[in-house]
């Protein structure tokens, strides 16, 4: 089986839509100039009947980025499938990704339909898509909640009707991994060759990433994510996470994406930039500490070899440097290693002085700044040449 996983990102469509993420038509063409660089294979734009300026931006991304496969999403309605075609009328590479949900509880209670009305709505519409594009994504929302049976029936029906790619997403981030590649599984099984099996998971149990590639394990091909996981609610899978972690793993993992990995980190810097909120310190890659180390023994294995404690190479995802941060669990090896950069070339006796008072000082405080040591330091020094005179 082919080994290559597409990456679909959807930062400026399921992230730009959650709360604090909306971005203008400027911000959402610099990001995607960054997507661009980063290598994504698949760049959803928006959704252009939501509102004018998704329609405009799946215009603009499409204009400035012809090479590049982009999306637009559809509710499965002829509506919004005329709109997404317009949007993407000077795309060269259109996709559009028409959707409908299949689980009994938004049957029952959000769409008021029968299965076969939802089953005949979604063959409709990628009918109608592909009077307009040749590829056509479908997605069945909520997929993960839906009768099995009944997911298949759909899935096979939609790729009968033209659509190339069936994505199956875990829309409310309910599924664990072995749950969720046993579904993926048997689509993938189903389906055979006749499309790429996709997935799309939210992250409410904060195991987006996790039933990801639990699906590529079972056979799916496009993963659906997003720069810093933003996305609705607890977010989407993270972008950066999902690729790092095929990238590290090969040994458990043997897929490859066309991502760029050292521009991981930029990218979230510039998303970050633009929308209310950054990820938190410790998110893994794109975190203030993804690479920041403090504690005295993890700084002292670092400084003799950085593998000990470190499983990435930091300028591998385009972070500058690891950081070793000197608070209260810092070492002398460490606290050394700081005045050597600051200049400082002590002995033995200054550099316990130093730590000794240093050691103080960041007991008082969350972190010491290089400015305060270089200051210890003098300070140190000068009080051991005033005893000496
Ligand atoms: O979460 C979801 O189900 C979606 C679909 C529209 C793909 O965002
Ligand atoms: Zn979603």
């Amino acid at each position: 089986m082919n080994n290559r996983i597409y990456i679909f990102d959807t930062t400026l469509r399921d992230g730009e839509q959650s709360p604090g993420c909306s971005m203008n038509q400027q911000e959402k063409l610099k990001l995607a100039h960054k997507l661009v660089e980063l290598g994504v294979d698949i760049l959803e734009a928006g959704f252009p009947i939501a509102s004018e300026g998704d329609f405009e931006a799946v215009d603009a991304v499409s204009r400035e980025f012809p090479w590049v496969q982009v999306a637009a999403l559809a509710r499965a309605c002829a509506l919004d499938i005329e709109r997404a075609a317009r949007a993407l009328e000077h795309a060269k590479r259109p996709r559009i990704h028409t959707f409908i949900a299949t689980s009994e509880i938004h049957l029952k209670y959000k769409l008021r339909k029968s299965q076969q009305q939802v089953l005949d709505e979604a063959v409709a519409a990628v009918e109608q898509a592909r009077r307009y594009a040749d590829d056509v994504e479908f997605s069945a929302e909520d997929a993960s909640r839906t009768d099995v049976d009944f997911l298949e029936k759909i899935s096979r029906a939609v790729v009968a009707a033209g659509a190339r790619t069936v994505n199956l997403p875990d829309t409310v981030g309910y599924s664990v991994p072995d749950e969720y590649g046993e579904l993926i599984g048997r689509m993938v099984r189903s389906l055979g060759d006749s499309a790429i099996v996709s997935v799309h998971c939210h992250d409410d149990l904060g195991l987006a990433v996790a039933n990801s590639l639990s699906a590529v394990k079972a056979g799916a091909r496009q993963i659906e994510c997003t720069i810093n996981g933003i996305g609705e609610r607890a977010g989407n899978c993270s972008l950066e996470e999902v690729v790092m972690a095929i990238n590290t793993r090969r040994d458990r993992l043997p897929y490859h994406t066309g991502i760029v990995t050292e521009h991981l980190f930029p990218a979230s810097q510039l998303l970050t930039e633009m929308i209310s909120f950054g990820p938190q310190p410790n998110k893994a890659i794109v975190g203030e500490n993804a690479f920041a180390h403090e504690a005295g023994i993890h700084q002292d294995g670092y400084l003799k070899e950085r593998s000990t404690y470190e499983i990435i190479d930091p300028k591998s995802v385009g972070v500058p440097e690891g950081r070793l941060v000197l608070g209260k669990h810092s070492g002398r090896h460490a606290l050394n290693k700081r005045c050597q950069d600051l200049g400082f070339e002590l002995t033995r006796d200054e550099l316990d002085l130093v730590y000794k008072q240093f050691i103080a000082l960041a007991d008082r405080k969350k972190g010491v700044r290089n400015e305060e040591i270089a200051a210890l330091v003098r300070q140190e020094i000068a009080r051991v040449a005033t005893a000496a005179d």
